[in-house]
């Protein structure tokens, strides 16, 4: 681990309202891809996830369950934990809101907002959409309704405290000066900007006394925190800030990057800016405002029967078919639309014939020309081999290129183009020929470079497909740590003697495409 490069990353905290459908699952894969790119480069990379468990829908949810709202999160938590593992997300954290650490960090948050006088008590009125918790001045309604959700709205008022937010306003337009690039993708920045910051900041209602399932406020019993104070703090709260314990806290903290989806980028651009501003604490380094993944009829609902939950596409093609799926599909800054067309076909072409093909067709002819011992000891070249060199060389660049600005799908693709060019070397050289020729010495090195290959291919893909990069080496009989990034560059990690797999499983296996479509199309439907 290369000294004193840490990485700090964060997912949103979830609402544990619901069953966690493919959009959540996909906030969760771009941060843990991000975290093992990271960490496969050298960094101390930790990951921090959670839930968000206040609020007056949780409170209603229960109710409708027959259960206390402390029952509900806990049944969501092991819940969320389960489909974690499930989708081998390596976070090192999972912070609850309502658990002690988080509650007494918060409440003294809160008291030092108080005694510098940022807090104060007063009235609000506003239109309140109940599945947001989240008010809107009139102009901010579209079409008379929440403009995050598209929901009914109701006009309520309410004795309540506000944080000044406008006491901040001249630092944080200032702050944007200086740092134009701190969300990504900028259009996400000036959005907020036109819709909020321009139009003068408003202070942020930041309690209720309509309900009681949240942090006390310190110096008021009545009001309970509104959400997002309570939800913001969380990414400190989790590394121990306020703590007897400040030790993550001090290593970690400022976060290198914020991963949330765009609809919420204001609460991170605006009030976490100017609330870590005024505890005198250092501000995030980057966030990243990802878009949604929208169905054919729009958001994914249950009562339209679109909905895909990621342990549907799991238990039938596996994890890292649908971790792939849903990492290459994203495009930066735009929705993108799952279809089960679409799924269907990424899969049979990059998965199966692509990649897949690619790791049986090495191990097959490996074990026939050569009884399944890699050759090392390499004589001759191939005129395809240079530029088959000098493709892993520019395509390793542009993958890291593409992470470092996290642009996850670009990556992917870069790794695909690497793919392709090693498919065609095998229909470039036709070993079979060079076989029948008795031409060994090439074939040797048509077979070792096709290993080569896939060793490099096997790390690229590690944070994307954790599972199929480990398959592609335990085939290939490569250990893991002759597999690093670092040795990416390399062409002498194979060892001499090395043996293949005898009979390897396919990776993926070709799908039936109507047969799985309308599988897919099923379960949307709740069938
Ligand atoms: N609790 C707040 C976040 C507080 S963070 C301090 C919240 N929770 S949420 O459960 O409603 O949403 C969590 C994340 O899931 C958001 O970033 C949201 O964009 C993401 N997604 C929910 N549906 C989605 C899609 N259909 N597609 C992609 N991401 C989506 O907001």
């Amino acid at each position: 681990m290369s000294e004193g490069k840490k990485f700090y990353i964060t997912t949103p905290i979830y609402y544990p309202s619901g069953k966690f459908h493919i959009g959540t699952a996909y906030c969760q894969v771009i941060t843990d891809c991000i975290k093992r790119y990271k960490q496969a480069k050298g960094y101390d990379a930790y990951m921090l996830t959670g839930l968000d468990e206040h609020g007056q829908k949780m409170q209603t949810v229960a109710q409708k369950e027959g259960i206390t709202p402390q029952e509900h999160v806990d049944r969501m938590a092991k819940d969320a934990k389960k489909l974690w593992d499930l989708m081998d997300i390596q976070y090192n954290d999972l912070i609850r809101t309502t658990e002690e650490r988080h509650v007494k960090a918060v409440q003294k948050i809160v008291k030092i907002f108080l005694d510098k006088g940022d807090i104060y008590k007063g009235e609000y009125e506003g239109w309140y959409c109940m599945p947001c918790e989240n008010y809107f001045t009139e102009t901010q309604l579209v079409d008379g309704k929440c403009p995050d959700c598209g929901r009914e709205v109701k006009k309520m008022k309410e004795e309540a405290y506000f944080f000044n937010m406008k006491k901040y306003e001249g630092w944080l337009k200032e702050f944007y000066k200086e740092n134009p690039e701190f969300i990504v993708p900028e259009k996400r920045k000036n959005e907020i900007f036109k819709n909020f910051i321009d139009p003068g900041l408003e202070d942020l209602c930041i309690s209720r006394c309509t309900f009681d399932w949240g942090i006390p406020m310190p110096n008021d019993s009545k009001h309970v925190l509104y959400v997002w104070l309570d939800a913001l703090t969380n990414y400190i709260t989790a590394l121990g800030y306020m703590s007897d314990d400040e030790t993550l806290f001090k290593k970690y903290w400022p976060a290198d990057l914020h991963v949330v989806g765009k609809e919420i980028i204001r609460f991170h651009g605006i009030y976490w800016p100017i609330f870590l501003h005024a505890l005198g604490l250092e501000l995030p380094k980057k966030l990243y405002a990802h878009s949604w993944i929208v169905m054919k009829d729009g958001k994914m609902s249950k009562s339209v029967g679109n909905v895909i939950y990621p342990e549907t596409l799991i238990e039938r093609y596996g994890l890292d078919a649908t971790r792939y799926y849903l990492l290459q599909l994203m495009s930066f800054g735009q929705d993108s639309m799952f279809t089960p067309e679409d799924f269907i076909e990424r899969y049979n072409s990059d998965l199966a014939n692509d990649l897949g093909n690619l790791l049986n067709r090495t191990v097959g002819m490996i074990n026939k020309y050569f009884d399944g011992v890699i050759p090392t000891n390499i004589t001759e070249k191939t005129e395809f081999d240079d530029d088959l060199h000098s493709c892993a060389r520019k395509q390793i660049e542009k993958v890291e290129n593409s992470m470092d600005e996290y642009h996850v799908r670009d990556a992917i693709h870069e790794i695909w183009k690497y793919i392709s060019r090693t498919n065609k070397y095998i229909d470039e050289t036709a070993p079979w020929i060079l076989a029948k020729e008795e031409d060994k010495s090439k074939l040797e090195s048509v077979m070792f470079n096709l290993v080569e290959a896939l060793r490099k291919i096997s790390i690229l893909i590690e944070p994307y497909m954790p599972h199929a990069s480990n398959e592609i080496l335990k085939q290939l009989g490569i250990a893991k740590e002759d597999a690093t990034w670092d040795s990416l560059a390399s062409y002498d990690k194979i060892k001499e003697g090395t043996k293949i797999i005898e009979k390897g499983e396919p990776l993926f296996v070709r799908l039936d495409k109507e047969e799985e479509i309308e599988y897919i199309k099923q379960a949307m439907k709740g069938k």
